[in-house]
């Protein structure tokens, strides 16, 4: 089952940062504290952090080095200009909307292009995505393919959106009332799943038939391209960047969260082809995040994207990114855990249901096995599942999500593949002990308003 070719790494530590693994009772007692909720633990009392990959990459030495020549003058910094010509460069978009990071791009950007009872149709968006666009008073749509709602199946672009769905949505409230259509590139809630050209090829096509805007949320861009190189026909030969420069020429605009494929700790950006929208977003940018320049990152942050987006195309550290997480995948299934295929490209997410075949739906499998995982070997991983999802505003029911996943997140350029191995086995201790013989879940101890997952508590039932 798992690949046998050869991975090149194209780096190697110079700096290395200390992590060590608590002893068990001292584990025992943290997660109790935390009310069995991963986000409440230190990072320190953890050992392995898959909890993300935002912001949690590992910079190059070029990147730091280059955040020396920043400029931090308010308006007009060399260091924005350098940054907005390497988006233009990498991704074909003329204008640059820098913000502190992706979310704050969503807000910036719905302010400009939703009015009240707007529709923004698009394929799972992602957690803050759709909040902004309930923010500004528009409503969410997913249209999703249906093969991106089970975790079996190896179906290869299953963050494709259902053309079909689309097409009802904008004849069901008219191309009037749609502010924009969305495509987040790759599909982070739904396992991680990339976008087809051709799926993004019709979409424009039905965008451009109705006058609509077509946005992609850019978050993992080069990890979507990479996949398209290796999964779709007639671009195996094609150089990434080319792939990337055609998917972006669909798309109108896009907003960025740096955090994840340009490599840096803090940052983001809107980009856009549009001089008027541009000019529409400056106002709102100004007053969110800061002069147009900066808006929320420093000149030392610019430097450091611009080189991050060089980086980041490169074909063997993409090779590798994607190769080390689906070997992980791969290592897992071999184990017989069971996990979302095909593999996604920042993260391997285990389909709790199936995970522990005894634990009702409805005591939260997912987030119950995050903690089994911090107590078994001090590895943090996120639920995406029931506890995320949240309450039905209407009922006040909890919504059952098709998918209740574990996620563990590689971040970039930062652990080895014996890390990754440790973790693997740490995941089979938890099956194998307890699996099947768990029969029982969690329920809330206290349940946050809003958004829940980051202070609920929980306890055993
Ligand atoms: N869009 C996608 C697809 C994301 O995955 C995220 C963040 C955002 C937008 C928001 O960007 O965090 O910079 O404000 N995802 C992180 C995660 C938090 O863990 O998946 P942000």
């Amino acid at each position: 089952m798992r690949s046998r070719e050869r991975l090149i790494i194209p780096y190697r530590s110079k700096v290395i940062e200390p992590i060590s693994l608590p002893p068990r009772e001292e584990r025992l007692k943290r997660i109790q504290a935390a009310g069995l909720n991963v986000f409440r633990l230190r990072s320190a009392d953890v050992y392995i952090d898959l909890l993300t990959d935002s912001g949690t990459g590992a910079i190059s030495a070029s990147q730091l080095s280059r955040s020396m020549l920043g400029d931090e003058s308010y308006a007009g910094s060399r260091s924005f200009e350098e940054m907005q010509q390497q988006i233009q460069e990498t991704m074909g978009f003329p204008y640059t909307i820098p913000v502190h990071q992706g979310r704050a791009a969503e807000q910036v950007l719905n302010y400009v292009l939703i009015r009240r009872h707007m529709f923004v149709p698009g394929n799972t968006h992602f957690d803050t995505t759709k909040a902004h666009i309930e923010l500004a008073q528009g409503r969410a749509i997913d249209c999703t393919i249906d093969a991106g709602k089970t975790s079996e199946g190896n179906y290869p672009f299953k963050g494709n959106v259902a053309v079909s769905k689309l097409e009802q949505v904008i004849e069901k409230y008219g191309a009037r009332h749609i502010a924009y259509i969305l495509m987040t590139i790759t599909c982070n809630s739904g396992g991680g799943q990339p976008v087809s050209m051709q799926n993004i090829r019709d979409v424009r096509a039905l965008a451009s038939a109705h006058g609509l805007p077509l946005v992609f949320d850019a978050a993992r861009f080069a990890e979507n391209a990479y996949f398209i190189k290796l999964r779709e026909p007639g671009y195996q030969d094609k150089p990434v960047i080319e792939i990337i420069h055609e998917m972006m020429g669909y798309a109108d605009a896009c907003t960025m969260s740096a955090k994840k494929d340009a490599i840096v700790p803090m940052g983001g950006f809107i980009a856009c082809r549009d001089p008027d929208l541009y000019e529409r977003l400056k106002t709102p940018a100004i007053i969110f995040e800061g002069y147009f320049t900066y808006g929320g990152m420093s000149g030392g942050d610019m430097e450091m994207l611009a080189q991050g987006l060089r980086e980041v195309v490169d074909e063997t550290y993409l090779a590798y990114r994607i190769g080390q997480v689906r070997r992980l995948g791969e290592l897992l299934q071999s184990y017989g855990i069971p996990v979302v295929e095909p593999i996604g490209g920042h993260a391997v997410f285990i389909d709790a249901r199936r995970f522990f075949t005894h634990v009702p739906d409805d005591e939260f499998p997912a987030q119950l096995l995050c903690a089994e995982l911090y107590k078994e070997g001090g590895v943090r991983a996120v639920e995406v599942g029931a506890v995320l999802t949240g309450r039905d505003p209407d009922t006040g029911e909890n919504i059952r999500p098709a998918l209740d996943l574990c996620r563990l997140t590689i971040p970039r350029r930062v652990y080895t593949f014996e890390h990754l191995e440790y973790v693997a086995d740490v995941i089979r201790t938890v099956r194998e002990e307890k699996g099947t013989r768990m029969k029982r879940g969690i329920c809330f101890d206290h349940e946050a308003e809003g958004i829940r997952h980051f202070s609920s508590t929980f306890r055993y039932l």
